[in-house]
């Protein structure tokens, strides 16, 4: 049996993630009813993708209405994080009371962001090199979200490069001012996503602190997952790229750690009636136009493996219409059917 993922709050209701296999932050990708997808398929539990606290404060009427369909969530999606990221302790604070006014079970502080936007701000994964910054910052989003009653997760790199490996100190300085748990990602920021994730320093974390802690980097499937638990002692494993297209994933790493056998692979027809469905949830959260843009990468994502998806691929890579999107996927199904393989696994 599977121990679910517990992690007490100072306010009273523990949050529950069951299983302890949880989908990860992506921006671009992660929004809701993609979440709400891999909630389906088996997630344990989601983050948004993040937000930034300074636009959210500062930014104008186009930002605003960007922001708050970044943090939006579900209720279908709980337990859900949204996840801010900031270097401003004080924005961060404002920012932090906004988010927990809308009740999210956490918020969660972004040190692993390494991409130039973030980073020229001082923010993401540049905070793993100013242990008293990263602190002041959590600290002070603490005392927003306290305002709600809503806790405060942190989620970091293995730090700034092999010389600065500060995920262990940033997190015992988390749990000091109030953090709830810790997800460590033991890539350092210069590495970003080459090279092999360093678990050893997900075990260094846990032996730092008493606070839950969350497994991430390099998860792909259930023996990854077993590993990732077995190796670091971790509380729950997160899973990110290995999940894209693939919210299938879930009940499948979580089938084989109960039971130690992959749960049935879904055939042609149900991966293109959840792409469907995740299109169309998309258009409506975001107008059509925008969900098309994002929907090009999950849609390629999604025909891996099927009859002809080179030729899919490069028409799903254009598409700018759901009806486009919806005649593409027509076509494929008349495809998968001419091979004989609607039913069967891609
Ligand atoms: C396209 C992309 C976007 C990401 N966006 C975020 C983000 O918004 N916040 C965050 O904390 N991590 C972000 N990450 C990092 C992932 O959450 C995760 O830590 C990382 O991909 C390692 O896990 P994996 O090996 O399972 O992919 C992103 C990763 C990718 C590939």
């Amino acid at each position: 049996m599977l121990t679910p993922l517990r992690i007490p709050t100072p306010y009273g209701p523990t949050i529950v993630a069951d299983p302890p296999v949880v989908l990860a932050p992506m921006a671009g990708i992660t929004s809701e009813p993609y979440r709400r997808l891999c909630r389906r398929y088996g997630a344990g539990m989601s983050w948004s993708e993040l937000v930034s606290s300074s636009a959210m404060i500062l930014g104008g009427e186009k930002s605003q209405v960007k922001t708050r369909q970044l943090a939006y969530f579900s209720e279908e999606e709980r337990p859900v994080a949204v996840q801010i990221f900031g270097a401003d302790p004080d924005m961060m604070r404002q920012a932090a009371a906004l988010i927990a006014q809308t009740k999210p079970d956490a918020i969660d502080i972004n040190m692993g962001c390494s991409v130039a936007k973030i980073a020229r701000c001082g923010a993401g994964c540049l905070l793993l090199r100013t242990p008293q910054l990263a602190q002041d910052i959590i600290a002070a989003t603490v005392e927003g979200a306290a305002q709600f009653k809503v806790p405060v997760t942190v989620k970091m790199r293995a730090g700034w490069d092999d010389s600065c490996i500060t995920a262990p100190e940033v997190a015992r300085r988390a749990q000091d001012v109030g953090a709830v748990a810790v997800t460590v990602h033991p890539r350092t920021a210069k590495q970003a996503f080459s090279g092999h994730s360093d678990w050893s320093v997900i075990r260094r974390v846990k032996e730092a602190v008493s606070i839950p802690v969350i497994g991430c980097g390099d998860v792909v499937d259930g023996p990854s997952a077993k590993a990732m638990f077995e190796q670091t002692g971790c509380d729950a494993v997160m899973i990110g790229r290995a999940a894209m297209g693939n919210p299938f994933l879930f009940a499948n790493v979580v089938s084989y750690l109960e039971s130690g056998a992959d749960a049935i692979e879904p055939g042609v027809e149900e991966k293109i009636a959840t792409a469907r469905w995740h299109a169309r949830e998309l258009a409506g959260l975001k107008g059509e136009h925008i969900a098309m843009q994002e929907m090009r990468k999950h849609a390629a994502w999604y025909s891996k493996g099927m009859h002809e998806s080179a030729r899919l691929r490069d028409r799903l890579c254009r598409i700018s219409t759901l009806a486009e999107l919806e005649a593409i996927w027509d076509e494929a199904l008349e495809v998968a059917a001419r091979y004989g393989a609607l039913e069967t696994v891609s």
